[in-house]
């Protein structure tokens, strides 16, 4: 499959980590080997639960060079989108449960200067997204319901990723595509298999006993040698 052969990339999402030095974390992610940083944006409406602004997103630019994406779980993707862009977000991941004119949306992210992504909850279609795929570079299967970390992964998502990744072979596309909930050692080797080459991980990479370098290492090689 087309997403086989994609680079593998580690994404620890900033959920798990320690908001009163954000900065520091965000260096100490780097210096650990992750590829780039996983903003869950939450807006207590789309998901119950609160998490960052852009004002946040900005204060922590300065302190990596590291690729940023923001997972935007918000009701008004259209308004926020480009405040996120703005703050310093190169990729914006959109879910389309969050608006009524994906197509328009993912238009705003891309006219903001940022590249576009598009996710959906588990119980959604992929089908939602056939007539996007070709204006997205990456698609984020979630492999929890949005909301809270340290959930359980939902095996039955991988269904899901290997026909997304059947389906950007046969259309000859240049899209990576992402997993997002409960990866760690025991789940991200299957994911992978599936097609998944981007790993979203927050409490396998806060929570490893041997801290956050041999956590990164760790998924790293068990999803390259899955490859
Ligand atoms: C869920 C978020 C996540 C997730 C990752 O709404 O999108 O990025 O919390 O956390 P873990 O890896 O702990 O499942
Ligand atoms: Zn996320």
């Amino acid at each position: 499959m087309s997403a086989a052969k994609r680079p593998i990339e580690i994404a620890p999402s900033i959920l798990p980590a320690d908001f009163s030095r954000l900065g520091e974390q965000l260096q100490q992610l780097d210096t650990a080997g992750a590829d780039r940083i996983h903003w869950d944006v939450m807006d207590g409406v789309f998901v119950p639960n609160l998490t960052v602004g852009p004002d946040v997103v900005k204060s922590c630019r300065a302190a990596t060079d590291m690729m940023f994406e923001a997972h935007l779980m918000v009701e008004n993707p259209d308004l926020l989108a480009p405040l996120y862009v703005e703050a310093g977000c190169e990729l914006i991941t959109i879910h389309v449960e969050s608006t009524r004119h994906l197509d328009r949306t993912l238009h705003v992210v891309k006219d903001a200067g940022a590249r576009a992504a598009v996710t959906m909850n588990p119980a959604t279609p992929l089908c939602s997204i056939d007539n996007v795929l070709h204006l997205v570079d990456m698609v984020l299967i979630m492999t929890v319901n949005p909301g809270f970390g340290g959930q359980a992964y939902i095996e039955a998502q991988e269904r899901k990723v290997t026909e997304l990744a059947h389906q950007i072979g046969a259309r000859g596309l240049d899209i990576d595509i992402e997993v997002d909930g409960g990866i760690k050692p025991s789940t991200i080797a299957a994911a992978t298999r599936a097609g998944a080459n981007v790993f979203v991980a927050g409490s396998a990479v806060f929570g490893h006993p041997g801290g956050l370098a041999t956590a990164i290492s760790e998924l790293r090689s068990l999803a390259q040698d899955a490859q």
